[in-house]
């Protein structure tokens, strides 16, 4: 039976010029190199520099996306922005992504709040909307300035994150309703609000009036995802009726390099068919699906016609997972 798909047509993703390593991080807080790597796997991260905003970064990847799929900014009718570090509390850093890339008015442009499940949720609602006919090109970007939510005198959380952004064009095709298509086969996605206290900011606009700082507990969070990060990799896998072994390329998002081999591990995937750029990145957040599908699709480890599993897990909780044909 045909069936109507958002295939992936171009990535591409922009990281900050300027680095900061893990010695780096030893001079502001009470912390080492090796304890950052063994416990994470991050060596640096990225961070914006002053006056750079999330929507500057998202406008890059945007940029370099669209060059990949061959495409202008006029032809695109959807803009989404996956981010938790808005430009402002409005408008949407997609309207202002919109303004930056000079596309005409017409494209609906709204950002989504899903912490570092965004990427997860928004391809889940790129693809809704091509296959239901209200989009045929879709520029889904995953953007995020995440150090500025930052507490730098935290140790415990202000060495896991990074600056970055990855976007790709998604855009309506026809197949065949089976898992040989090309395009999202099937994506889901899940919260559990009750556990929102295990990983939020201390403030916005409707509660403080401020920006807030992240906060964290680390180890609940950490158990609370190998569990469900698995349990949604299965369920997608299940639904679509393929078993890890099938799969070419997994591209989870890059929280903590433990997390990802405590997960290939429970799910039987091998080390060498997960990719990983958390070592020189840290975890950017909404943006860190997208890096790493772009930086996989550069390096030609990631080709046509593979078969990719996409995980994610986040603040609120969210989490899903996705599974799609390039
Ligand atoms: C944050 C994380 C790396 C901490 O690792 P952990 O093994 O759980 O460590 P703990 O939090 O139990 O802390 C162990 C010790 O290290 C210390 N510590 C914490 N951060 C440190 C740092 N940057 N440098 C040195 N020591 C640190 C703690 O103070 C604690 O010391 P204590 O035993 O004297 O109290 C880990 O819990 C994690 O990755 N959690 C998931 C976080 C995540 O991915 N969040 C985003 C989801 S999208």
């Amino acid at each position: 039976m045909s069936m109507r798909r958002g295939i992936i047509t171009g990535t591409g993703s922009y990281l900050p010029e300027k680095v900061l390593t893990n010695d780096d991080l030893a001079k502001i807080v009470d912390t080492s190199d090796e304890w950052i790597r063994t416990r994470t796997g991050i060596r640096q991260r990225h961070v914006a520099a002053e006056g750079e905003t999330t929507s500057d970064l998202a406008t890059r990847a945007a940029r370099a996306a669209l060059e990949a799929a061959g495409r202008a900014p006029a032809d695109i009718d959807a803009l989404l922005v996956a981010t938790t570090t808005p430009d402002f509390t409005f408008p949407a850093t997609a309207c202002v992504v919109q303004d930056k890339l000079g596309m005409p008015a017409g494209a609906m442009a709204f950002d989504l709040q899903a912490v570092c499940s965004g990427f997860i949720y928004g391809l889940s609602v790129a693809d809704a909307l091509i296959r239901s006919g209200q989009a045929s090109r879709v520029l889904l970007i995953g953007a995020e300035t995440l150090t500025r939510l930052l507490d730098w005198d935290d140790r415990s959380t202000c060495v896991l994150f990074g600056d970055g952004a990855g976007a790709v064009v998604l855009e309506a095709g026809e197949g065949e309703g089976t898992t040989a298509d090309r395009g999202v086969l099937h994506t889901v996605a899940h919260a559990e609000g009750r556990h929102r206290v295990l990983l939020f900011t201390d403030g916005g606009p409707s509660s403080t009036g401020t920006v807030g700082r992240l906060r964290m507990q680390g180890r609940e969070v950490f158990r609370h995802a190998v569990n469900r990060i698995a349990e949604a990799m299965e369920e997608v896998m299940n639904a679509a009726g393929v078993s890890a072994a099938d799969i070419d390329l997994f591209v989870p998002h890059q929280a903590n390099v433990r997390i990802l081999d405590a997960t290939a591990r429970k799910l039987g995937i091998a080390p060498e068919k997960v990719m990983l750029t958390i070592a020189d990145q840290g975890n950017t957040s909404a943006a860190s699906i997208p890096l790493a599908l772009d930086a996989a699709v550069r390096q030609g480890r990631a080709k046509a016609g593979d078969l990719l599993l996409l995980e994610a897990m986040g603040g609120g909780f969210t989490w899903g997972a996705s599974l799609l044909r390039l």
